[in-house]
């Protein structure tokens, strides 16, 4: 991009020609500390975070992430503003564009969040919607290159939900194979799945949907699953019947490579999609999936609120 224009994150697509860098940049973070003593690319500026749902990990990961980059994190609560009350996002987005340098919104409709990054004039990360999560999929792909899943496919079981959605863009973006098993009428996006086959006939990936979670795991490097009834959703008590057969416990993951990584973008309902002896497992990534987003999301936030820092960095 150039560094006249701004750019958003809706969906990790958006970024998917600089993103192996993006995911360097996040690993450096985390293991050359050294690096903060004179590299704080956010340094007198503000990020505002808006949530109109729960979060612990994005809420913390951004107010930490933004903090250890010299920034000043705001979260504003949707209860707490105007917005969803007596504003609109347009307005909203203009007026915290007047103090803010970027605006992080955790939101219920895909819309609300394009809608946002269209009328701010600072750069929007969407911070979960309904369709996608693309911070998540950045940490998460920054994990699987930690613990070297470089063979075996990515497998998913569960919901085609926002954060398979962007799990497998990502997932095919840097090359791995991508088998998702869901019950019929739970599979993924079919806008997004097109977006995913364009991208894995660039890179020679491959992305397969079965309803059947072992014809998923057979040999996977990765197993990944999530909440089956999302945040949004709580009104819809006939989708969880579906799930049955689709928990991910030690039988389904004797599929897998011995040397599986179980992963969750949490939080987990233990004994629903997942059981103790998975998630609690040696094979279980969890929480270095979790440190993650804010190692992540700290590359995401230079690369987009300070490019020019972020494209002098990488060229040292
Ligand atoms: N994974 C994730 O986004 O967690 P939170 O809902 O706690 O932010
Ligand atoms: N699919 C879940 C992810 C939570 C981080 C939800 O949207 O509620």
């Amino acid at each position: 991009m150039s560094s006249t224009e701004k750019q958003d994150l809706l969906a990790i697509d958006d970024l998917v020609d600089d993103l192996e860098d993006i995911i360097d940049w996040a690993i450096r973070y985390k293991h050359d500390t050294g690096i903060y003593a004179d590299f704080l690319p956010l340094d007198g500026m503000a990020i505002g975070s808006i949530y109109e749902k729960p979060s612990t990990r994005t809420r913390v990961s951004f107010e930490r992430g933004v903090h250890r980059l010299g920034g000043q994190p705001m979260t504003l609560l949707a209860n707490d503003i105007q917005l969803g009350k007596s504003e609109s996002i347009g307005d909203t987005a203009a007026v915290l564009s007047r103090f803010l340098d970027g605006i992080t919104y955790r939101c219920f409709g895909h819309a609300d969040v394009v809608e946002l990054a269209r009328t701010a004039t600072v750069p929007v990360l969407n911070a979960l919607s309904d369709m996608h999560h693309p911070c998540q999929s950045a940490a998460d792909l920054m994990a699987i290159r930690e613990f070297g899943k470089s063979d075996g496919h990515i497998a998913w079981v569960g919901d085609g939900n926002n954060v398979f959605h962007d799990l497998a863009l990502a997932g095919l973006a840097l090359g791995h194979d991508v088998k998702y098993a869901t019950p019929a009428g739970m599979e993924p996006d079919a806008g997004v799945l097109a977006r995913c086959e364009a991208i894995a006939a660039k890179t020679g990936a491959t992305i397969t949907g079965t309803n059947d979670p072992v014809e998923a795991v057979g040999d996977a490097g990765v197993i990944y699953t999530d909440i089956f009834v999302s945040m949004g959703e709580e009104h819809m008590k006939d989708k969880f019947a579906a799930f049955e057969g689709f928990q991910v416990n030690e039988e389904l993951v004797a599929h897998a490579d011995p040397d599986y990584v179980f992963m969750h973008c949490l939080p987990a309902h233990r004994g629903e999609e997942v059981t103790d002896g998975v998630i609690d497992s040696r094979n279980s990534i969890i929480l270095d999936q979790a440190e993650n987003r804010m190692w992540a999301q700290m590359s995401l936030l230079t690369y987009l609120v300070n490019n020019d820092a972020w494209h002098a960095y990488n060229e040292l």
